[in-house]
């Protein structure tokens, strides 16, 4: 797949699945900006993806401070031209009972991840290829499957869902595609790290994936270079799981293996 010249933009990619996806695309050619609050990881996920010798740019912003986003997003588009692709996947998450929840830890996953999402699509449409450009948006399972001990992460992404859809039917008549990809739960990043600390929950967790495995960066990322191509040309609106079936389950598997863990705070 080429991506040859094209300019990729991904908030939050600065490690995780979003590097993961940013290096994809690097690799297939692509001019590649990040963005994410830690100076130190943009620098080393800069120097990862210069690698590909296809050019890159970090940005140390909050997603969660419009005009940050807002002036990388024209510093980009000044040095490259417009926005082939956007991809929006910063994001929060960690356990706790809903009713142990502060009301600001609740703010902070839905200001990350919702509204920070919201600023990342708003402040890019004026730079966005029309018509051509794609968006990704990066959900997660938890959007439509309740899930204990993450209620700010249920509702944050069931939120970007929605902007997910919404902006596919506004954008669409001016040839803007806009999708999100669903990752299940994906080995060796922070995610996992948080969501199942302790190995008893992770064999749980695996137990109630239909495929019995967590998922690889790789692919997720293979299938948002597809979802992002023209061979996916006639898609947009959608919430696209790649999560091994882990959804089709439900919760009730992982919230048994944290309650029997000890349950968290
Ligand atoms: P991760 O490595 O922690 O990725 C999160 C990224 O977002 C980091 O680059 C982080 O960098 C950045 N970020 C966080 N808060 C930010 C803010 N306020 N402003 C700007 N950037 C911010 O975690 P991951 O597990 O790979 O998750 C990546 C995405 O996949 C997330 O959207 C997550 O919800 C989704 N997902 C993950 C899994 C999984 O199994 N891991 C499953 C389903 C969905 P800084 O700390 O430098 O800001
Ligand atoms: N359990 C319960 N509450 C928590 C918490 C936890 N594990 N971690 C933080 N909080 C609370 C804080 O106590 C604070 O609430 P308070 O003011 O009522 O005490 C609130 O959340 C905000 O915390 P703060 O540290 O100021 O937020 P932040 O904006 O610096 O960081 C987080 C945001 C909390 C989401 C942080 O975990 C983060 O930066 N995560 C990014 C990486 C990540 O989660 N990756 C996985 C993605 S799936």
């Amino acid at each position: 797949m080429s991506y040859q010249g094209k300019v990729v933009f991904v908030a939050g990619g600065t490690s995780g699945i979003n590097l993961g996806m940013a290096e994809a695309f690097a690799a297939c050619g692509a001019r590649v900006g990040v963005l994410s609050r830690s100076e130190k990881k943009v620098e080393s996920a800069v120097a990862a993806l210069n690698v590909h010798g296809s050019g890159a740019m970090g940005f140390a912003s909050d997603v969660r401070d419009y005009e940050a986003v807002a002036s990388a997003l024209s510093r980009t588009v000044d040095t490259w031209g417009p926005i082939d692709v956007l991809i929006s996947g910063a994001a929060g998450n960690f356990l706790s009972l809903a009713s142990q929840l502060s009301p600001n830890a609740f703010k902070a996953v839905i200001d990350i991840d919702l509204l920070g999402t919201f600023n990342v699509l708003r402040a890019a449409y004026q730079h966005l290829r029309k018509p051509g450009a794609v968006v990704l948006n990066v959900t997660a399972p938890q959007a439509w499957i309740p899930t204990a001990f993450q209620v700010h992460a249920c509702a944050a992404k069931a939120g970007v869902d929605q902007v997910t859809r919404t902006c596919a039917l506004e954008w669409g008549p001016e040839g803007v595609r806009v999708n999100a990809i669903a990752p299940g739960p994906i080995a060796d990043t922070e995610g996992m790290r948080r969501l199942a600390p302790d190995p008893a929950i992770a064999n749980a967790l695996i137990a109630s994936v239909p495929c019995r495995r967590y998922g690889r960066v790789d692919e997720i990322a293979r299938v948002a270079l597809w979802l992002c191509s023209s061979d996916a040309s006639y898609i947009t609106g959608v919430v696209l799981p790649v999560d091994g079936g882990w959804s089709l389950a439900g919760s009730a598997g992982l919230t048994q293996a944290v309650v029997t863990a000890g349950g968290v705070g």
